[in-house]
């Protein structure tokens, strides 16, 4: 069984599917690694690494997707690789599948089996591959460092014989992982911190990290899912959040915004008059850039100045922490790997509580009944 690991190919991007110390795991487990030339070099991980390690490394890239039985990716791979790849091959990584489920269209026509790492449950046996908490984690706290050297002003509380220098104010909009992350990271450089979230279980956690958490009356309605997640609130509950969070924008140095809703667009928590009402100098970090913003003025990867404020939505913040990323992102899969090796052979056990749920297609369907709706809607 061979697992093969490319260079990413889309810009910025930094990180390797699986690092040296998991090629050596997967070979344990009776699989054979062969890795293209260069691809772990941004993670600080050369050719000879991976060759000591037991992989086979390679330039023809070709070659190395004809033979592939598992690929194992960070970003989804393109029409032209998935055209290379045999039917029956496995593609696991950020396939992106409720966000751009048409790009799996080639996936299902070459009959190749997609597991989407999003889709990994988040039950307790699966916790090792997480991935989405693992990138969470790095974009939170880089967002934090990006936001501190960004704004004109120090973050801790400095007593100096010229004076003193208050601490930096900082607020944090949805409190998963990416905003506690951002929380904590704050909270370490000596700001003092806000949180907001819709789900009330996050209070809790927000107030355990140092940082108040903002609270806004929404009546009682249900503002999370089965599965812990935020859902849709109505128009008038959200307008109540908004209200708030303008408020308390008015006096942050830095707002770090994480909110998603899975499938849907980001929820609009920033409004443009939100931002004309905060300081100049101040950041705003929108981590929801990719699915729409968090704030009415991001743009994506594009740094946008209004009436003094910076507002800047990066979207791929782990691609820029590649070492740390790569190693918690290449343990994920690991993880995930050796629930489908069995002797050293593929074996895909769809009635696994973690494979199913995680598979997008599979012999040439959509198994994922949300994906293959999102589909046909597109499609129609
Ligand atoms: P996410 O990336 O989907 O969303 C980030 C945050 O935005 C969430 O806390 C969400 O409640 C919040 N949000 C959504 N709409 C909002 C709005 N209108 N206003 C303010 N905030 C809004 O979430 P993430 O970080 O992936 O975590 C989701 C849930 O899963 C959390 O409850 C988290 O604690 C839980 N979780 C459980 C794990 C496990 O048990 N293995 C692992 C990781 C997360």
């Amino acid at each position: 069984m061979n697992i093969v690991v490319l260079r990413e190919q889309q810009e910025g991007e930094a990180r390797v599917a699986l690092m040296p110390e998991s090629v050596k795991k997967l070979i344990g487990l009776g699989a054979t690694v062969r890795v293209e030339s260069g691809a772990g070099l941004n993670a600080a991980r050369t050719d000879d690494d991976y060759r000591e390690a037991g992989a086979e490394v390679s330039t023809d890239r070709e070659a190395l997707l004809t033979s592939t039985d598992v690929l194992a990716v960070v970003n989804r791979p393109g029409p032209n690789d998935f055209a290379r790849l045999k039917t029956g091959a496995v593609v696991i990584g950020f396939l992106r599948p409720l966000d751009e489920p048409a790009a799996l269209i080639p996936a299902v026509d070459r009959g190749i089996t997609t597991f989407s790492v999003e889709l990994i449950p988040r039950i307790t046996r699966a916790q090792a591959m997480d991935a989405l908490s693992s990138m969470a984690t790095v974009a939170g706290y880089k967002a934090v460092l990006i936001g501190a050297a960004h704004i004109p002003r120090m973050f801790p509380l400095l007593m100096t014989a010229a004076g003193t220098v208050p601490p930096a104010r900082v607020l944090v909009l949805g409190a998963g992982v990416a905003g506690l992350q951002a929380i904590a990271t704050a909270r370490r450089l000596g700001a003092v911190v806000e949180g907001y979230d819709v789900r009330a279980a996050a209070g809790e956690q927000v107030r355990s990290l140092g940082a108040t958490f903002l609270q806004v009356d929404l009546g009682g309605i249900k503002t999370e899912d089965a599965g812990g997640y935020a859902v849709e609130l109505s128009e008038e509950a959200m307008n109540r959040g908004r209200a708030l969070i303008a408020e308390h924008a008015k006096l942050a140095d830095v707002v770090i915004t994480t909110a998603q809703v899975p499938g849907r667009r980001a929820p609009l928590l920033i409004t443009e008059e939100a931002v004309e009402g905060m300081k100049r100098g101040s950041v705003i970090i929108d981590l929801a850039g990719a699915t729409g913003g968090n704030c009415a003025l991001s743009q994506p990867d594009v740094m946008v100045e209004r009436d003094g404020v910076t507002i800047l939505a990066p979207t791929n913040l782990p691609a820029t922490v590649p070492v740390h990323a790569s190693q918690l992102y290449s343990r994920n899969l690991t993880s995930f790997l050796s629930l489908l090796i069995k002797d050293g052979q593929l074996r895909i056990e769809m009635k696994d509580d973690v494979v199913g749920p995680s598979c997008v297609t599979h012999n040439g369907e959509v198994v994922n009944e949300r994906v293959s709706g999102m589909m046909q809607a597109n499609v129609g």
